[in-house]
C-alpha cells in the first residue's frame, strides 16, 4: 500500500502465479484493501505464465482475474500474457512489446524501474517465476520475456516468463513462501547457493514473507 501510495503517477504490479499468492489476492478484494487502491492508476501483469487458454483453470492470470481483479480493476489496466499467441515464444515476443509500450523504452533504465512491485514465489527446485534450475533462460541479458518450451517442474506444459532483467527492474520484490515442504529449497536459496530464486533481486528492496511452516531451521527463533 505504501509502494503504491509513495507513486502518485502510474503504478505497475507484477503478479505470480501458483498457490501461495491466492490468500493475498482475496485479501485485496475485501473493503479494507479494495478502498485504499486507487485502482484507475494501478496496473497489473504477470510474471510467467502456464502456455494454456486464458479461462483454463492453470492459468496463472485467470486465478488472479477470479480473485479480484475482476472484481476491482479497470479491464485496461489488466495486462496477461496471450496465451493465445501461436506458441509461447510468439506470446513471448508480444509481451515485451507490450511491456515496451508501456515502459515507453527498449532498454530498462537502472535509475527508472519498470515495476514497482514484484511479487514472486519459490518452487520446489527454487525456480521462480517460469525460470528453472539449468535453464539457458536464467543468463538472458537483452531479452524481457521469453518462451520455455518445457517445464521443470508441475504442471507440465509450456511456459512464458519474464527474465531476470525485467523482473529485476522494480522498486520492491516480495518473495512469498509458505508451508513446511519449502523448508529445505527456502534454506538453500538464503544460503545464496546458486538457484533462481537467488538470483532474483530487486535494484532496490527485496522482502521476504515466510510463514512459520517455511522458516530454514538456522533461522528460527531469530
Ligand atoms: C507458476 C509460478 C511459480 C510459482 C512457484 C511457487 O506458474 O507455477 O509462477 O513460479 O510461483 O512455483 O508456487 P507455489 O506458490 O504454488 O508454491
Amino acid at each position: 500500500m505504501e509502494r503504491i501510495a509513495g507513486n502518485g503517477d502510474r503504478v505497475a504490479i507484477c503478479l505470480t502465479g501458483g498457490s501461495s499468492p491466492k490468500q493475498l489476492y482475496q485479501l485485496l478484494a475485501t473493503e479494507a484493501y479494495r478502498s485504499q487502491i486507487p485502482w484507475a492508476r494501478v496496473h497489473w501483469f504477470i510474471g510467467d505464465e502456464r502456455f494454456v487458454r486464458s479461462d483454463d483453470p492453470l492459468n496463472n492470470m485467470a486465478m488472479a482475474r477470479r480473485t479480484f481483479l475482476d472484481l476491482c480493476a479497470p479491464a485496461a489496466n489488466v495486462h496477461p500474457i496471450p496465451t493465445d499467441a501461436a506458441d509461447p515464444e510468439q506470446a513471448a515476443r508480444r509481451y515485451e512489446r507490450e511491456l515496451q509500450s508501456f515502459y515507453g523504452a527498449h532498454q530498462l533504465d537502472s535509475t527508472r524501474p519498470l515495476f514497482d512491485v514484484v511479487l514472486m514465489g519459490v518452487g520446489p527446485d527454487g525456480h521462480t517465476a517460469s525460470l528453472f534450475p539449468g535453464y539457458p533462460d536464467l543468463d538472458e541479458t537483452e531479452r524481457w520475456v521469453v518462451g520455455v518450451p518445457k517445464a521443470h517442474v508441475e504442471p507440465f506444459v509450456p511456459r512464458v516468463t519474464l527474465t531476470l532483467p525485467a523482473l529485476n527492474s522494480c522498486r520492491e520484490m516480495l518473495f512469498e513462501v509458505s508451508g513446511a515442504d519449502k523448508r529445505t529449497i527456502l534454506t538453500r536459496v538464503l544460503a545464496g547457493e546458486n538457484l533462481p530464486a537467488s538470483r532474483a533481486h530487486s535494484i532496490c528492496e527485496t522482502i521476504w514473507l515466510v510463514d512459520k511452516a517455511a522458516v530454514p531451521e538456522n533461522f528460527r527463533g531469530q
